[in-house]
């Protein structure tokens, strides 16, 4: 057995994290939508430290502090996997949740074998909702397989992604079926142990898990066998890649790791280990509950079921939407999110500051994993950012790349140095070696944050080339 060992964090882990310990009220938001967003009504950007990169509240933004105020929500697919009960008000408390139906999937899987979950969950077709739409069978079926144990369960509840705020408010308001969800990850693993890495920036997200846990203890769901505690991080955007988490996990530095091991192998503690994201365990009950073939039934070519979309302030119709792959962006922007409110759309960032802008040229594209990796963008978390004309390029790339040198853990240098540089290229318009920079990002970076925004820059200088040349002229 492996004995479960965190370690003490000294001054150089503490110093790794921007947020240990800050009160978050009062604090401007930094993240893209609330750069876009004040860009657009001609508010002075703060920049103030240490900085907020993102607090969940792009529907509303731009924004300071923290709020309880709620997105619309509303299902724009054949079924409603996920937002089901949040389009009805949520489900807090596990009365509420048991009512609708919940932890009926748990009970399903619980009295079948194992290899049945795992069946099931591959066959659906489920890909991670994360970013990088990994087979979410195929990573259980590898942690099942190891023959070490004890295993464990890892929901990645980082939400770092700016634009995205589907996370914070499932576990805010439907707490039980991220449970349920990881329950039934268990199950098929043989799991023991699982572990909810929060972002400090949604302390109202934690208070409604905890109650969550302590009411399903209570109820004998958790406790027998398998149990959950969540983890708050401290303000690290690259605590959201998988192998950081588990460094942070365990009381180290988080920068990121080169892998193989892949977590499956060997993740917390040396142990097995599945980490998902949360939207990806929300998905799980209802494929238990309805079969992998309804599931299969949902979405289009390989990207099936259905995914939340998160529209930012600038759209007349902001919000949390779940729209079944295969829509287009187009439909996506103009008819869910109808349109901008005012303005005219310059382009729209789908999947976070590390992936590549959409221009109203290509709306016509699917919403599909493939799809949008043809043209240079990612489906990433469903964060969807329309910015209007009053956003420069060149002030947006300053914005991302800022981000990028803030939130970089440091180890590879173009990511590390080449990030602040191209900020400082951007900021004082003198045309230096920024496409070498880029091209060092793209091909030596250890993880998606250097290749990201890499992607970022590519698109900027394929579909906006000339108002880039003309940054430098
Ligand atoms: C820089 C970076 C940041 C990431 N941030 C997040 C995050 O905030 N939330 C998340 O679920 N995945 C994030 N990921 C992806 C995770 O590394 C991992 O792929 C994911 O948690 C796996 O779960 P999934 O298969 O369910 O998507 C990030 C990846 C990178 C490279
Ligand atoms: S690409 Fe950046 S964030 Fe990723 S490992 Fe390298 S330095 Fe760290």
């Amino acid at each position: 057995m492996h004995a479960r060992r965190r370690y003490e964090p000294g001054p150089e882990v503490d110093s790794f994290y921007h947020l240990r310990g800050c009160d978050l009220a009062g604090r401007a938001c930094q993240g893209t939508a609330c750069f876009v967003a004040r860009n657009s009504s001609g508010e002075a950007q703060p920049c103030e430290d240490p900085r907020v990169y993102c607090l969940g509240r792009c529907f509303e933004s731009p924004v300071t502090g923290l709020s309880g105020r709620r997105p619309r929500i509303e299902v724009h697919s054949r079924e409603a996997v996920v937002l089901k009960r949040l389009a009805e008000g949520g489900a807090r408390s596990l009365e509420t949740y048991w009512r609708g139906g919940g932890y009926h999937a748990l009970e399903i899987a619980r009295a079948a074998p194992p290899e049945a979950v795992l069946d099931a969950v591959e066959k659906s077709g489920l890909r991670g909702r994360g970013g990088a739409g990994f087979p979410t069978g195929q990573k259980w079926l590898t942690a099942a397989a190891q023959k070490s144990s004890p295993k464990y369960v890892v929901a990645n509840a980082d939400e770092g992604d700016a634009g995205a705020f589907s996370d914070r408010f499932l576990m805010e308001d439907d707490p039980h079926a991220l449970i349920e969800g990881m329950a039934i990850a268990a199950h098929g693993i043989g799991a023991e142990r699982g572990w909810i890495y929060l972002r400090h920036e949604y302390p109202a997200a934690r208070s409604s898990l905890e109650r969550a846990l302590a009411e399903a203890r209570d109820a004998g769901i958790l406790g027998r066998g398998f149990d959950i505690e969540v983890f708050v991080g401290h303000g690290s955007y690259i605590c959201g890649e998988e192998s950081a988490l588990l460094l942070s996990i365990e009381g180290r530095r988080p920068e990121v790791m080169a892998r193989p091991p892949y977590l499956t192998e060997r993740g917390i503690f040396g142990q097995p280990t599945v980490a998902n994201n949360v939207e990806t365990f929300a998905n799980v009950p209802w494929i238990i509950e309805h079969g992998a073939d309804a599931y299969q039934a949902l979405g289009f070519s390989k990207s099936r079921g259905t995914k939340l979309v998160s529209l930012n302030s600038l759209f007349a119709r902001p919000g949390l939407y779940e729209v079944e792959f295969g829509i287009s962006v187009r439909r996506i922007v103009e008819e869910i999110g109808g349109g901008l409110r005012k303005g005219a759309l310059k382009g729209v960032i789908i999947g976070g500051p590390l992936a590549g802008i959409i221009p109203p040229g290509l709306l016509d594209t699917m919403f599909g994993f493939e799809e949008l990796a043809a043209i240079g963008a990612s489906a990433g978390h469903g964060g969807v950012i329309a910015f209007d004309e009053r956003t420069s390029i060149a002030a947006l790339v300053r914005h991302v790349f800022s981000f990028g040198a803030y939130e970089s853990c440091g180890k590879c240098t173009p990511c590390r140095l080449g990030t602040r540089r191209i900020e400082e290229i951007f900021a004082k318009a003198d045309d230096g070696e920024w496409r070498e920079i880029v091209n060092a990002l793209k091909w030596t970076s250890l993880c998606g944050h250097g290749t990201g925004l890499a992607a970022f820059a590519e698109s900027v200088m394929r579909y906006y080339g000339e108002e880039v040349a003309s940054c430098f002229a």
